[in-house]
């Protein structure tokens, strides 16, 4: 198969908060995808970085009683080491805060203008005179002018559903000084959205998108596209915007962006790649963004609109993911159900969660729910008792007896066929995306391969005379059968595999190199690669969790 060249995104996070494990849904998804995609031996490039521009990020610093500059670069750090212990594997997590990134936010907005597809408009804000800044929706609190609900956003109403605007709320106040705001104009810059809707109607039709993805945005042509307020006034932690003092790119508008930015620093670093051959308006190079379903307007519109008027490239397609319930319902700071990603690391393994997370992940954008006590039972029943426990079952016969030496001959070539031949259904089902399915799959051939062990029973043929080869055919058989489910558990839990790699001292597992068996090969001695999940790590994290959230 020709090598293909792709580049994945997935969404840039915040960086005024912590990675949670509703984020880690995406990036894990991503992940496992673009590891596939790299054991099949293609050029799978995965960039990402901070989404570090606006509003909150400098109302937190404030908070913080630092910069917005400081406030960023703690959290880089904070999300670089989550995602890493998490497995993710980026090839670059950047920054929108970046040169890169204002020059390209500069030149999109430059040839946008040049086009035509930029106007600008006066327009009516509320303004908190006592800060001296305009507020933007999500800080004006007050009475829903509907059912007359208190302290709801200025955007919509979280007790009855009305939209509206900050200024029909009763009695608003500024969520930033809790002063009276008034209404104030200023001129703002505006994309003419409306420009691209043939552009977008057919790009949309054009298979890039999920079904339901394409279903939603149907709805949205029928409303009709209408333009976007791209800028912001000062106060502002952002890019400003040349020629325009005091006005600044809003930070939608330059997030997206980011994701050229941080490809462009990440050539910076590696010269055999080049921006221009990615990002080029007929690129051969396939570009996959994964997203969450709430940026989908974001992504599916508005970037794509942007990208074709700058003369770039668009998405080959956009991946929507659906969000986390845990038990069922939405995350929750009150039900103490808001996990961040450091607090599940301080009582769990990581792997489980990928795990847990591929075994639901399918390629449409519903919800996946995390419920406790599945999730132990899933684990330990599947890695612990299914996949590993094949190696601990004959890894002690083969240590013992045969000094880690596994036999030189294959006693089940039909059956270690069929596990290699699996890999074909296995890998179109993670290439789609359809990772429960991979999953499944994987977990009926490690039923195969325990079934095999307890008809054979090595540990009453080694009580027996004569039978020693026999037993370290068995095992090797077994350990055999092991490598390549691992193989196909790769993409999953990459951590596990690496262990096994050790393990069993062999190369880097490929999709390829899973078709020959290990004959005569000397493994190392084995270790436990996973512990059970117990319930009392489970009720640690529970407990952790609520104690954080009640301070
Ligand atoms: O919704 C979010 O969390 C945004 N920070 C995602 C940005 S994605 C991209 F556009 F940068
Ligand atoms: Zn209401």
């Amino acid at each position: 198969m020709a090598q293909r060249k792709i580049l994945v995104t997935t969404a840039l996070p915040y960086a005024n908060g912590d990675i949670h494990l509703g984020h880690l849904v995406g990036y894990v998804q991503a992940d496992i995808w673009v590891r596939f995609q790299r054991m099949q031996g293609h050029d799978c490039v995965h960039v990402c970085g901070d989404d570090t521009h606006g509003t909150p990020v400098m109302l937190k610093a404030e908070s913080l009683g630092i910069t917005p500059q400081q406030l960023i670069e703690k959290v880089h750090v904070a999300h670089k080491q989550d995602f890493a212990d998490f497995n993710v594997d980026f090839d670059n997590f950047y920054t929108t805060h970046s040169d890169e990134n204002r020059q390209l936010s500069e030149l999109i907005f430059e040839r946008l203008k040049q086009r035509g597809d930029i106007v600008v408009k006066t327009i009516k804000q509320a303004y908190d005179p006592s800060r001296n800044m305009f507020l933007p929706d999500r800080y004006v609190k007050g009475e829903c002018p509907r059912c007359h609900a208190q302290d709801q956003y200025g955007d919509s109403c979280e007790s009855c559903g009305a939209t509206y605007s900050p200024t029909e709320l009763i009695n608003p106040v500024s969520a930033v000084s809790g002063a009276t705001p008034i209404e104030k104009e200023s001129e703002h810059f505006f994309f003419e959205l409306k420009n691209y809707t043939d552009v977008l109607q057919e790009w949309t039709r054009a298979g890039h998108l999920q079904p339901q993805v394409k279903n939603k945005l149907d709805e949205w042509f029928e409303v009709g596209l209408r333009e976007w307020d791209i800028s912001r006034d000062a106060p502002y932690f952002g890019f400003e915007i040349p020629g325009a003092p005091g006005k600044f790119f809003y930070v939608w508008l330059d997030a997206p962006i980011g994701y050229m930015a941080s490809f462009k620093d990440f050539c910076s670093q590696k010269p055999e790649y080049d921006f221009d051959e990615y990002w080029n308006k007929d690129s051969d190079v396939e570009l996959y963004q994964f997203i969450g379903k709430d940026i989908i307007y974001f992504h599916s519109l508005f970037w794509p609109a942007t990208l074709t008027g700058a003369g770039f490239r668009t998405p080959t397609a956009v991946f929507a993911n659906g969000f986390l319930t845990i038990e069922g319902k939405k995350m929750s700071k009150s039900r103490g159900t808001f996990i961040n990603a450091r607090t599940y690391l301080e009582h769990l393994n990581p792997e489980c969660l990928r795990y847990y997370f591929a075994a639901k992940l399918s390629s449409d954008i519903e919800d996946i729910d995390l419920s406790f006590e599945d999730f132990m039972l899933r684990v330990n029943a599947d890695v612990v008792g299914k996949v590993v426990n094949i190696a601990s079952r004959c890894a002690g016969f083969i240590r013992k007896r045969f000094d880690n030496t596994l036999s030189t001959v294959n006693l089940k070539p039909g059956l270690y066929q069929e596990f290699v031949d699996a890999g074909v259904s296995i890998g179109e089902h993670f290439d789609k995306r359809e990772f429960s399915r991979a999953v499944r799959e994987i977990m009926e051939l490690a039923d195969k391969a325990n079934q095999y062990i307890d008809e054979m029973k090595p540990w009453q043929m080694a009580k027996e005379d004569g039978r020693e080869q026999e037993v370290q055919g068995v095992c090797s058989v077994g350990i055999n059968l092991f490598r390549v489910l691992m193989t196909y558990l790769k993409p999953v839990i990459p951590g596990i595999a690496a262990d096994v790699e050790e393990f069993l001292d062999i190369a880097p597992m490929t999709w390829d190199n899973r078709t020959q068996p290990l004959l005569g090969h000397k493994i190392n001695t084995f270790k436990p690669l996973i512990t059970r999940i117990e319930q009392d790590s489970l009720d640690a994290l529970t407990q952790a969790v609520k104690d954080q959230q009640s301070v």
